[in-house]
């Protein structure tokens, strides 16, 4: 055991103390200002991971959390024990250190955008399944799964799911629902988003859809849109709301009508860019992997003039564009991503980055090839939890 001084919150939602030995410790449940006594758990040459045995001097922003399971051991949200109202700034902090630390940008202007309710606002859940048929969350850095009997985040449409389902034969579910429409699912699956045909759910309501093409509708930005259980959705309208706000912004509005040149709306999911930014008239080609994201997005965009290739960005042949806006899976764009961008040769590109560290990587490698980056608009849409969502803004240099 040892003591030690928390300095600050990092990437990934650890808190971040030296040891007396020099090497760095990360705090899982720490925050900064905090004396705390730690244990190590796995010990490298530079850092070891630690656990928090007990907190000598608190910090004022530490607070109950304010959800049950936390206690229980529940691992769905990282940030209970920190005040909601340090949650911005200090996601503002982890974006900026990263940017310096990974892309050695240091001065990029990082600013404050919106934020989403913070209770009971997510409307898609991935929960996994206990021995016993009822769902739960997994505890943090385990397989093993805490019961749950109701979830601070999740909407209400979803809580009598929640406590009154009972799953045989998959390890996993996802619940989604649509707060304007209504609308209820639930896709049985296992731990890889395989669909497990064979596996069975009781204790549900009528309304309930069950399985990976059912339709769930929601409404964003005034338009409605078809969602399947297995598609990608934002975590919740509001989300969705923001995102697509902060988008239009940093796209701007000679860019969205087409002014430059082609839209290539990368890794578009269901056409949520397409569907609520982009004027019928004008072409846009949406790039996507998943062939249930593109079957919605050829009906979300079926009265725009759109082209929707369902390849891996990485694969694709880049066509000539005047804005891309790619908004990857958490691992981000790679270079092999960044290269696919620059062969469109657009002048403006907005990516959505949800993971800090992907995202100044991106961020680098788009400087590296010749854009410059006039921003970065840090989004919280992931409350009582470390995650991030971070719209960048890029322009050619000529
Ligand atoms: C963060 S989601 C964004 C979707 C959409 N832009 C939205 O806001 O609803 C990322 C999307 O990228 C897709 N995807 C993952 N890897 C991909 C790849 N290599 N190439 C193309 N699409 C990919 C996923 O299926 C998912 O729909």
């Amino acid at each position: 055991m040892e003591r030690v001084q928390i300095e600050r919150l990092v990437a990934g939602g650890d808190a971040l103390a030296r040891m007396s030995d020099g090497r760095v410790a990360f705090v899982d449940g720490a925050l900064p200002g905090e004396t705390v006594d730690i244990e190590v758990v796995q010990s490298k040459k530079d850092f070891v991971k630690a656990r928090l045995i007990e907190v000598v001097d608190s910090s004022k922003d530490r607070v109950v959390p304010a959800c049950p399971h936390v206690a229980d051991g529940c691992g769905g949200c990282s940030w209970q024990h920190l005040h909601t109202a340090i949650h911005m700034s200090a996601k503002l902090e982890i974006v900026r250190e990263s940017l310096r630390r990974v892309a050695k940008l240091g001065d990029i202007d990082v600013r404050e955008g919106g934020s989403v309710p913070i209770d009971h606002a997510r409307t898609t859940l991935r929960m996994a399944v206990m021995p016993s048929g009822r769902m739960g969350f997994r505890r943090a850095q385990s397989n093993e799964v805490i019961g749950i009997e109701s979830c601070l985040v999740a909407h209400p449409l979803l809580q009598e799911l929640i406590t009154d389902a009972r799953v045989s034969g998959a390890s996993e579910a996802t619940l989604r629902c649509g707060a304007e429409s209504g609308d209820r699912g639930v896709w049985l699956h296992d731990e890889r988003g395989r669909n497990v045909k064979t596996a069975v759910i009781e204790g549900i309501a009528d309304d309930v859809q069950v399985g990976r093409r059912a339709i769930i509708r929601e409404t964003v930005h005034g338009v409605t849109l078809e969602v399947s259980m297995s598609s990608f959705f934002q975590s919740s309208p509001q989300a969705a709301e923001l995102i697509v706000s902060a988008v239009n912004d940093a796209a701007g509005d000679a860019a969205l009508s087409g002014e430059d040149g082609p839209i290539i709306d990368a890794y578009g999911g269901c056409g949520l860019f397409g569907a609520t930014l982009i004027d019928l008239e004008v072409p846009v080609t949406l790039v996507e992997s998943n062939k249930s994201a593109c079957a919605d997005a050829r009906r979300n965009l079926r009265d725009h003039r759109a082209r929707i290739e369902e390849i891996a960005f990485e694969q694709w042949q880049p066509t000539r564009a005047g804005l891309v806006i790619a908004d990857p899976a958490r691992s981000g764009l790679g270079k092999t991503g960044v290269s696919t961008i620059v062969g469109t040769r657009a002048k403006t590109v907005v990516l959505v980055s949800c993971d800090a560290v992907a995202g100044a990587r991106d961020i680098g490698l788009l400087v590296e090839a010749g854009y410059a980056c006039n921003g970065v608009t840090v989004l919280d849409v992931f409350p009582y939890t470390h995650h991030v969502e971070m719209v960048s803004r890029f322009t050619l240099e000529s």
